[in-house]
């Protein structure tokens, strides 16, 4: 064969007869070759590299998954050094100037930009599907006034799968579909319902006539106009923050409705475990804590002794610094066009942006901030929009999960599409003692 004769590889990649690593493993003298497919070995061809017959193997090591590719996936494509990104190909910028956020979760999930015909019976049974069971409903009331509104949605997302049992027949592609559809119409009405919540407001029910975002306002905001209208503008705002929030590919809480997704477990609770993992201050938290940043901060000249006590590691540049990105996060650079528009349609004129545009100058004029590539990532100004919508700090992660949620479900779709699927579970390196006796507990 000669020496370039392409061969498909068993997971459909092709690899040429020169795309191979070749190793030595210097405590045998044995060499190995082992393919590259796609820029990548496969972990499992290490195993066969063994120092002793009764050797288990070698294994890879990497803890927190910082270069180790888990999955093959056609959804999102993000190039980090260039600060690209792109949705089944389409460029972020071109999503968010001409399409809107039910058209992104289309594309995200079937892999296509549908016809008119197919947008307009997808954005018919998202709306359609809105309502919560009332059940539903009176346990949400069971919460404290001050529970943390993604607390709420956390566990009620988890609910949902005891309200659609038949969601468990994960392989029934058109139960797959129904939850996908109904994931995606309730998360705004549980995310609004625990902001009435903490006001001890009653909770608004979804109004079919308006668009997906609108809708959201008019749940959050309504009281008792016998019709909300929402701003066009606003609702125009949320629809590009909604889209910009829509994916990127295997992050932490997407990572985690894969692995739990793999067990078979229904998609109401795989997407649970994504809203755990967002949850968290490092992933989806950090436009909550940008704004207490910004608080503490206080004015502009506080800026040098903030930025001082970062490089001091005594604070963290909150909203900057991204695992992928190594450059300027595209996302953040699209939201910081609508900050000022918000402003304006909500009359405000918010010092924390002053402080956040300086802040941001200085960090990027800093050898510290440019040698470690930190740049502003897409939470720096996310939460500027949403204090200028009057949406409070502890919303603003649920205001994440919402539109993440269509890219979490393209994911687990993609995932259990898949035939290389099997349940997530990682290796160790244990560390720990061998072979301890037993103590009783009155001899220790
Ligand atoms: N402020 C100050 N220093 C930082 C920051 C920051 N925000 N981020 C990273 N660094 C420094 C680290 O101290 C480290 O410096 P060192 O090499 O001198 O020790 C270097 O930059 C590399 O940072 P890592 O922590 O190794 O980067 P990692 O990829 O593990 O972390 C993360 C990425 C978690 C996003 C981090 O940058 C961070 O904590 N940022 C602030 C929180 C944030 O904004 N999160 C939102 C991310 S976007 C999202 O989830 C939607």
């Amino acid at each position: 064969m000669p020496d370039h004769e392409p061969q498909a590889d068993d997971n459909g990649g092709v690899a040429t007869a020169t795309d191979t690593l070749t190793v030595t493993d210097n405590r045998t003298g044995e060499t190995y070759e082992v393919p590259i497919t796609d820029g990548t070995v496969r972990a499992m061809d290490f195993r066969q590299m063994k120092a002793s017959e009764d050797d288990f193997g070698l294994m890879t090591y990497d803890p927190a998954f910082t270069n180790t590719a888990s999955c093959r996936s056609a959804i999102t494509y993000i190039d980090g050094e260039a600060g690209v990104l792109e949705h089944r190909g389409i460029p972020i910028e071109q999503l968010c100037e001409r399409s809107s956020y039910l058209e992104v979760a289309y594309l995200l999930v079937h892999g296509e930009l549908p016809t008119q015909e197919a947008l307009d019976y997808w954005i018919y049974a998202i709306t359609h599907h809105t309502y919560v069971h009332e059940n539903l409903k009176k346990s949400m009331e069971g919460f404290r006034y001050d529970a943390h509104p993604m607390a709420m949605l956390l566990s009620t997302v988890g609910a949902l799968s005891s309200f659609y049992p038949a969601a468990r027949r994960i392989e029934d592609p058109t139960e797959r579909y129904m939850a996908i559809v109904r994931l995606i119409a309730k998360m705004p009405t549980l995310a609004a319902f625990s902001y009435r919540h903490n006001l001890g407001l009653p909770y608004v029910y979804p109004d079919n006539d308006l668009w997906y975002t609108g809708n959201f306002l008019s749940m959050l905001y309504r009281i008792n106009e016998p019709k909300y209208e929402p701003d066009p503008r606003l609702q125009r705002a949320l629809d590009v923050l909604w889209i910009l929030h829509a994916d990127h590919e295997q992050n932490c809480s997407t990572s985690a409705v894969r692995s739990v997704g793999s067990s078979q477990v229904d998609p109401y609770s795989a997407v649970s475990a994504g809203v755990a993992a967002l949850y968290g201050p490092l992933h989806g938290g950090a436009n909550e804590a940008v704004l207490r940043m910004l608080e503490r901060i206080e004015r502009v000249e506080n800026i040098p002794d903030f930025l001082q006590g970062v490089k001091d590691r005594k604070e963290k540049l909150m909203g900057f610094g991204h695992r992928v990105y190594q450059n300027y996060d595209p996302r953040a650079r699209i939201i910081k066009k609508h900050v000022d528009e918000v402003l304006e349609v909500m009359g405000i004129d918010s010092p924390k942006v002053e402080i956040a545009v300086e802040l941001e100058k200085r960090a990027l004029d800093d050898e510290y901030f440019t040698d470690r590539k930190l740049y502003p990532n897409v939470d720096f100004y996310s939460g500027l929009i949403y204090e200028a919508m009057s949406i409070p700090p502890g919303m603003f992660t649920v205001m994440f999960a919402i539109p993440r949620t269509a890219g979490w479900l393209a994911q687990w779709k993609e995932m259990l599409e898949d035939e290389e699927t099997r349940i997530a579970r990682p290796r160790q390196v244990y560390v720990g003692p061998r072979t301890v006796d037993y103590v009783p507990v009155g001899e220790r």
